[in-house]
């Protein structure tokens, strides 16, 4: 299982990049308005998100546009930025010819808004290099969202597409995790990956029965020390 963090904070990327954990960034525009930026920052800001991870390192930038021919021009666009640069598109009629002709072109597509294993299976067989369902949001209106990423995981991991295999793709991202629950559940079924927000990230660091194990040592160690 590969972690990625799902953010656009530069602070929070390099934080999460200094543990040595971190194979890849996921952004979306909610994600980069959540950092003040402005529409003629975004592409400098992807320019310094891939800066900081290293060229080896997946950096999801998503696009906005909304026929076919926009997104291609600004995959085309977002790709020539930096070489770790991944087009970002949701699941769409419009999206799948798109990600048809960027993955012949050798650009990777990370086909986002994910909800079910059919719209999977298209977004794996139109050439997607990644695939992002989305958990939380089932778990939102009280569905059950692994469940859902068990469908995807499984019915993906049944075929071979002829794109990105030479790479181990296409990869499956557990996308909208709210829970170190969500990260082990998608763990424990195989998905390659999971795309975490900097909260829940810290929050798989940690465990009560750590922090209360680091306290008893602090607390013995003092009397070690002649500090208690
Ligand atoms: C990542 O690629 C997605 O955009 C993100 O995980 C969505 O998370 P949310 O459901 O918390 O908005």
């Amino acid at each position: 299982m590969k972690f990625f963090i799902d953010t656009a904070d530069l602070d929070e990327i390099k934080q999460a990049a200094s543990w040595g954990i971190l194979s890849g960034v996921t952004t979306n525009p909610t994600l980069y308005s959540r950092t003040g930026g402005k529409l003629a920052d975004f592409e400098p800001h992807m320019v310094k998100i891939c800066q900081i991870v290293g060229k080896d390192v997946p950096v999801s930038a998503e696009s906005t546009a909304e026929t076919t021919e926009d997104m291609i021009a600004e995959g085309r666009r977002l790709a020539a930025l930096a070489p770790n640069i991944v087009v970002k598109l949701p699941i769409c009629e419009e999206s799948l010819p798109a990600t048809h002709q960027l993955a012949s072109e050798g650009i990777r597509v990370n086909m986002t808004l994910v909800f079910s294993a059919a719209q999977a299976l298209l977004a794996a067989r139109a050439g997607a290099r990644y695939i992002s369902p989305f958990v939380g949001r089932f778990d939102d209106i009280a569905e059950d969202g692994i469940d859902r990423l068990n469908d995807v995981v499984t019915a993906v991991k049944n075929y071979e597409y002829g794109y990105w295999e030479q790479e181990g793709g296409p990869e499956i991202i557990t996308a909208s995790v709210r829970t170190p629950n969500h990260v082990v559940k998608a763990a424990l079924m195989g998905a390659d990956i999971a795309t975490v927000p900097f909260a829940a990230l810290k929050k798989c660091v940690h465990h009560p029965l750590t922090d209360r194990g680091l306290e008893g040592f602090a607390k013995d160690w003092a009397k070690v020390t002649g500090q208690a």
